[in-house]
């Protein structure tokens, strides 16, 4: 990474009609904009007094903008931080939706050489946002091109070979980032530095997760009883991205075997099948904590032992599993490794033995 031939590409950097790091953004590929993803594209709210929860966020975003707006300036670059499906691709529609700005797409894996980013950052207009999904895993000769967009809004491009290059300073309209991110203690210092603001995105509570089911039902027309609706939500490991879907799977359930309304009774039966437990946990879930306490006692384990356990990539028990096990009471995070705490025990029936941290 970052060695010299890696600059010298710098100058075939695509121009205006290059879709390039766009199509690779999660959201935007084709093959996925599709059956349950195009229903998930609908799900999306609109606007900030559509977003449900995240009040604290939402509080501190409307003055950010609202004072950028009562300055007629761009907004603070902004950084979305938290699990995924909490709703930070959601949060940077609504925030260049409130701006009144267009949104350009792209995110960190697709931003592999500079020239990628100076081909994006080249064609922003005056006040756009520019929304860089996954930032924490953009390349570093991009990252360090960002930080100069981000404070001076210019860039210098490497024109030329060896001895002979040439660096090429460009300006670059006045734009304001959003960057999102599932890991915001992997970005550097300096980039973190840079955001005026970061968006700590929580876990949804119950109470908010069945707002978020009712919307959802209502979008898609189907009839739901409200002790459905949050018997629903409170098994979506507090994230609307998983309440949709169960509730999608739920539907498909309802509209077999009980013309299509969805009770309590036909709620939990749904769930039984699709495999949701009381308490929200899912497969992987469950095989995590099963490896913690039935295949290393309870731990002190690493990750990546885990990972090995249960047949996954480190870094989904990481992002995706485990903070929402952490903040289920299951395990916690030491420094020697992940430990199980009574409550995961109990999960396994079994019993915790005495040095098992408490609740
Ligand atoms: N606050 C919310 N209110 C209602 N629906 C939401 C909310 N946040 C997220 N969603 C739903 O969850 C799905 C996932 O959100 P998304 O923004 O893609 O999450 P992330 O980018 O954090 O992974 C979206 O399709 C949206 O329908
Ligand atoms: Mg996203």
């Amino acid at each position: 990474m970052g060695e010299k031939s890696n600059d010298v590409e710098r100058t075939e950097f695509a121009l205006p009609d290059s879709l390039g790091p766009m199509s690779q953004n999660p959201d935007l590929r084709p093959s996925e904009i599709a059956g349950d993803h195009d229903v998930e594209l609908s799900l999306r709210p609109k606007s900030l007094e559509d977003f449900i929860g995240q009040k604290k966020v939402r509080q501190q975003l409307d003055l950010v903008l609202g004072g950028a707006r009562a300055r007629k300036v761009a907004p603070d670059h902004v950084l979305l931080a938290g699990p995924p499906g909490l709703g930070k691709t959601t949060m940077a529609m609504i925030i260049a939706q409130e701006l009144g700005s267009s949104l350009r797409m792209t995110s960190g894996p697709a931003l592999e050489r500079a020239g990628d980013l100076a081909a994006m950052l080249s064609n922003l207009m005056e006040g756009d946002v520019l929304f860089i999904d996954e930032i924490h895993r953009m390349a570093r000769p991009a990252e360090e091109m960002l930080y100069m967009a981000m404070e001076d809004f210019r860039i210098d491009v490497i024109v030329g070979k060896g001895p002979g290059a040439t660096s090429i300073p460009i300006e670059i309209a006045p734009f304001t980032l959003v960057g999102a991110t599932t890991r915001a203690g992997m970005l550097t210092g300096p980039l973190r530095d840079r955001f005026g603001f970061t968006a700590q995105m929580e876990f949804y509570d119950t109470e908010d997760l069945t707002r978020v089911v009712t919307r959802a039902a209502g979008i898609l027309g189907v009839s739901i009883d409200s002790q459905a609706a949050s018997e629903i939500a409170g098994r979506s490991r507090g994230t609307p991205r998983i309440a949709n879907r169960l509730l999608r799977r739920v539907r498909d359930f309802a509209d077999v075997n009980a013309d299509g309304h969805i009770s309590v009774d036909v709620a939990r039966a749904a769930l039984l099948v699709f495999d949701v437990d009381e308490q929200g946990l899912d497969r992987l879930d469950r095989a995590v904590v099963d490896a913690l306490v039935k295949g290393h006692g309870g731990g002190p384990v690493g990750v990546n032992t885990l990972a090995l356990a249960v047949g996954e990539e480190p870094s989904t028990v990481e992002e995706v599993c485990e903070p929402y096990l952490v903040r289920a009471g299951m395990i916690t995070r030491t420094p020697r490794g992940r430990v199980a705490t009574v409550q995961a025990w109990r999960h396994c029936g079994l019993v915790p033995p005495d040095d098992a941290p408490g609740l």
